[in-house]
């Protein structure tokens, strides 16, 4: 479970402070499917970073699964995120001189699972996006939505109980954005908790949750939170 309480994070320039995100409070529960929309700029990326303990933040406080990832050392968040987050990046990163295999193995080496455990995992998660076939296919043979798909089979194979999703489908014609969304809400019903950025309204509508940001803030009103919902409380802070 995610839970932030009035996280801020400010990017500091010579010239210029951007505060990406104001205060937000949070908490995105075991199992949720939840989508997050707002204009360009508005914090969506730093948001999902902060989240996955990619980036640190100024104020507030974040907990992940009870536990605050405030004070941990560069090598405790690493093997919390590897443990626990899987994240889609906006944009593909994968490696063009390695085959899919290699490509979603390779998250997998650094966590120190054996041989055999490595390749049950890939070959599964292969399986999931529908790309066994394809496994010692290099990513420039494959098409947009199928390279999508490979990065998806890549956070999935760490086996995390949180997804992260960076515009998944954002550089995808309707059909493909079609197919991955269907994977993503089958990810979900296996149990992963999904947090996706999106620009498209009919993927918002179809997450069980939609949260915006503008400007930094969320967007309270409109914010819909799903039965069992359990409102911050200053006590689990
Ligand atoms: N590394 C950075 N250094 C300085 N400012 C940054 C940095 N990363 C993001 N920002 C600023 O923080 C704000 C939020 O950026 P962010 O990338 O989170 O927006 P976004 O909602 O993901 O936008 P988009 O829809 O265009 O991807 C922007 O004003 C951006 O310029
Ligand atoms: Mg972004």
């Amino acid at each position: 479970m995610i839970k932030i309480n009035n996280l801020s994070k400010i990017f500091r320039t010579d010239l210029i402070e951007t505060h990406a995100l104001r205060q937000i409070n949070l908490q995105v529960n075991e199992g949720e499917f939840a989508a997050l929309t707002g204009p360009s700029g508005s914090g969506k990326s730093t948001l999902l970073n902060v989240l996955g303990t990619l980036e640190s933040f100024d104020q507030g406080d974040y907990l992940l699964d009870g536990r605050s990832v405030k004070g941990l050392s560069d090598r405790e968040l690493s093997a919390l995120r590897n443990e626990k987050i899987g994240f889609i990046f906006q944009g593909f990163n994968l490696i063009k001189d390695f085959s899919l295999f290699d490509n979603i193995e390779l998250p997998l080496r650094y966590r120190g699972f054996s041989a055999a455990e490595r390749k049950r995992r890939v070959e599964h998660a292969l399986e999931t996006v529908g790309l066994a076939a394809r496994r010692d296919y290099h990513p420039s043979q494959l098409s947009g939505g199928q390279q999508q798909r490979v990065a998806i089979a890549r956070a999935i194979a760490g086996e995390p109980r949180i997804l992260l999703a960076d515009e998944p489908t954002g550089n995808l014609d309707s059909l493909m954005a079609r197919q991955v969304m269907e994977l993503l809400e089958k990810i979900n019903q296996q149990g992963c908790t999904i947090l996706m950025v999106t620009h498209d309204p009919d993927q918002a509508r179809r997450a069980n949750r939609h949260i915006q940001i503008v400007d930094g803030q969320l967007n309270d009103a409109t914010l819909y939170e799903p039965l069992g919902y359990e409102p911050l409380t200053a006590a689990g802070a």
